[in-house]
């Protein structure tokens, strides 16, 4: 088998399938007991993930416990932050934490050039993934938007509503400009790395896309995807590999988003199928199912399964996945029970 029998491959090609590819957003981790294990072993998340050989065993759990048509790299989007020195940490309940956030006008003209050595433990890590999986099961390499990233770095720690985050491209709309387009730049050569390492796929991941306005999240978030896609498009290296874009309940019409040429769509689980079907031949769709679901009997888990693929059946180039990150609080018998009803069906 080569990866030219990969579905998910297919799919991203916009062909219709009879059953679709299956992979789960954020596959590998905390509701995984075998994630738990490995993770004793380590005092600050961001340690471990500077370990390529537990990098790989983590990516492979899910794949060995759930035969998935796709694996994901195991890191984090945070490691572009942590490499222009803003010292990010994870604490226990409160997540990630920077110890040296952007506050000034002054703190983004003093970021270091993005140096992409610092993250060849990344790309390590993608070399040691693909040489283990199958060769027909293809490797999903990944980075946050530069919105994304900013939000973090500039709030120094996940909120409900960024507040400070908003105040600081108010009033300091020149730098935030130049920090966005730092971060893509960085975006770009990490991703484009991660290729050369032998990733086969990019998502690019718009976890804060909820955020802004239309014309705020055209101006601060899709303009930086659009750029990054178009390098990406047009680097020799990264051309031919197919692009997923996340973006978290976006307040801007489907349009703007489809510009910015993504090939796949990855839809947040409020998002009605029904409303993307339009899209057929235009960009491969990804999704939605709301995780929360898999807190659910398997009774409703099959109902809300099935609605989705009735919706999509006839869509050519759908992937399977949920809406967002499965949370710690899922059993894996569930997952192991959705993975295998979208199979029988
Ligand atoms: O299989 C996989 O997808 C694992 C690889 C992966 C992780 N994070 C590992 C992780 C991926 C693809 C991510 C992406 C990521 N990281 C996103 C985008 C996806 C999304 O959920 O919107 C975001 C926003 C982050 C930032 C982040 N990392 C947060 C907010 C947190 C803390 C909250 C949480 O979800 O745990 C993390 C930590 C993190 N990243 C963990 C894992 C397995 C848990 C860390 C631990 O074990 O302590």
């Amino acid at each position: 088998m080569t990866i030219s029998n990969s579905i998910f491959l297919k799919a991203l090609n916009k062909e219709k399938l009879l059953t679709p590819p299956i992979w789960y957003m954020r596959q590998a981790g905390r509701y995984m007991p075998e994630y738990r294990a490995v993770r004793k072993g380590f005092k600050n998340f961001l340690d471990m993930c500077k370990d390529p050989d537990v990098c790989c065993e983590l990516a492979l759990q899910p794949m060995n416990k759930f035969e998935l048509d796709a694996s994901i790299l195991f890191s984090d989007i945070l490691t572009i932050p942590d490499a222009m020195d803003l010292k990010v940490k994870f604490l226990e309940g409160e997540g990630p934490v920077f110890d040296n956030p952007i506050r000034n006008a002054q703190d983004v003209h003093d970021i270091e050039p993005f140096d992409a050595d610092k993250l060849s433990y990344v790309y390590k890590a993608v070399s040691n993934i693909r040489s283990a999986l199958p060769r027909d099961i293809p490797l999903i390499g990944f980075c946050g938007s530069p919105w994304t990233l900013a939000a973090y770095s500039i709030e120094g720690r996940s909120s409900k509503d960024f507040s400070i985050t908003k105040k600081f491209i108010e009033n300091n709309n020149i730098e935030a400009h130049i920090f966005l387009q730092k971060l893509t730049d960085a975006c770009f050569i990490y991703l484009r790395e991660q290729v050369k390492a032998g990733a086969d796929v990019i998502q690019i991941f718009d976890s804060w896309a909820n955020l802004l306005t239309e014309s705020d999240y055209q101006n601060y978030s899709l303009n930086y995807i659009s750029s990054l896609i178009a390098s990406l498009k047009n680097d020799p290296v990264t051309s031919s590999t197919p692009i997923i874009l996340f973006a978290r309940e976006p307040r801007c019409s489907t349009e703007i988003i489809v510009n910015t040429n993504t090939d796949c769509l990855s839809l947040y689980w409020s998002m009605e199928p029904k409303d993307f079907t339009y899209l057929s031949g235009k960009v491969s769709l990804q999704g939605n199912l709301n995780p929360k679901i898999l807190l659910e009997s398997n009774d409703i888990i099959k109902r809300e399964t099935y609605k989705i693929l009735d919706a999509f059946e006839d869509y050519p180039g759908y992937i399977f996945n949920l809406g967002h990150g499965i949370t710690p609080d899922i059993d894996p018998a569930k997952v192991s029970y959705l993975t295998d009803i979208i199979r029988e069906r």
